[in-house]
């Protein structure tokens, strides 16, 4: 398989771990190993104290599916797969999609949202939202992107990097459309339960339609990507079913150790989940007053939720080059709206680390001085 390079992915393996400051970061803050024992059941201590470092069930813990369908109303464990998120897109993608394919997908986006289909030989339509209507994804305009041979349109709701969220309605209007030509969705629901009001939680894609596949996992919501466990959702059998055969050439199962934490986090949902909301509330209360104090310089548009957002930087200076020596000056690393393939204008905030109060006034110190008339 030819496919190219993952800008943003080498773009992070470049800074992530030289630079001093994150900014950019699109996971909450991560939690710390005796933190989320500390919640285990005895149960569940149990399992993770004696557990044996074999091989692992391909699906996934049973009692990992059994976490995981709560998230997906009318589905059980028999609808789930396990793995890294980035794998079950790429097992879905392979699964799914044959050369010549039309493939419909959100941009910007996550790159393997497109590339994976692109690299089948699938042609894909790009869906692009409007930035002066607060980043809104119009069903109009994908409707007229849609061909006799479309077979998936990719979405991601909250979404990477524009932090938006269509109502509900309007998701619900989406479905519609791809029901009656028998389209499948990948919906990418990475962000869900980051929604900053919390009624705009939308209901996870694979509830309402049966040619869904939903992609969650504990990477984003839960802080916790160094488990590298997600998992799809689907009630179409047989394209589950090919996930699961080329499973076998990818990880063939999970991280034993990673499962087990996994279901201590899954079982304790509403208090982690609640912990990185209020965190990255905080947060953004500190970027609505940074980005009114810099108006001057960037523009924004408010997000929705997740805990990154897509300001754009008013005047001539393309954003990658700001990037590159931001992180050389100030050792702050922000992501280019270049890694996104988008243009040099914008940059990727993310806010869900603890420090990033702190982040955020060394950046203020390094504009004052960048700036100053
Ligand atoms: C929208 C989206 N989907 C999928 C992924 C992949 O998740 P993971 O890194 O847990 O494999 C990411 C990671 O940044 C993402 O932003």
């Amino acid at each position: 398989m030819k496919i190219p390079p993952f800008t943003l992915e080498r773009y992070f393996a470049k800074h992530e771990f030289s630079a001093k400051y994150l900014l950019s970061s699109s996971d909450c803050e991560s939690l710390r190993l005796p933190e989320l024992l500390e919640m285990a059941s005895p149960e569940m201590r149990s399992s993770w104290e004696n557990l044996q470092l074999g091989y692992t069930e391909s699906q996934g813990h049973p009692l990992l599916l059994e976490e995981t369908a709560k998230f997906h109303a009318g589905l059980s464990a028999s609808n789930l797969l396990v793995a890294a998120p980035q794998e079950n897109i790429f097992l879905l993608m392979e699964a799914l999609l044959q050369p010549g394919d039309h493939v419909i997908a959100a941009f910007p986006g996550y790159q393997s949202l497109y590339e994976i289909a692109r690299t089948i030989g699938c042609h894909v339509s790009m869906w692009e939202p409007d930035e002066e209507a607060d980043w809104h994804f119009d069903l109009e305009k994908l409707a007229a992107l849609i061909r006799p041979s479309t077979k998936l349109v990719v979405v991601n709701f909250p979404h990477n990097p524009t932090g938006y969220i269509p109502p509900q309605d309007e998701f619900d209007a989406l479905i519609e459309m791809l029901r009656k030509k028998g389209i499948f969705l990948l919906s990418d629901e990475m962000y869900r339960f980051l929604e900053i009001n919390p009624g705009a939680t939308l209901t996870s894609a694979c509830s309402n339609y049966e040619r869904a596949f939903s992609l969650f996992g504990m990477s984003k919501t839960f802080g916790l990507a160094g488990l590298r466990i997600g998992w799809i959702a689907t009630r179409h059998q047989p394209t589950l079913a090919r996930m699961r055969e080329l499973k076998d050439y990818t990880t063939i199962c999970s991280s034993a150790p990673s499962e087990i934490l996994s279901i201590i986090a899954l079982q304790n949902k509403g208090a982690i989940i609640a912990d990185q909301n209020a965190r990255v509330g905080r947060n953004l209360a500190l970027l609505e007053k940074f980005m009114t104090k810099y108006a001057h310089l960037f523009r924004w548009n408010r997000p929705r939720g997740g805990s990154i957002c897509f300001p754009r930087m008013l005047g001539d200076e393309s954003t990658l080059a700001f990037a590159d020596l931001l992180v050389e000056e100030a050792g702050i690393m922000i992501a280019p709206s270049h890694v996104f393939d988008y243009g040099n204008q914008h940059f990727r905030i993310g806010f869900g680390r603890e420090n990033f109060g702190e982040v955020l006034d060394v950046f203020g110190e390094y504009l004052d001085k960048k700036f100053k008339s």
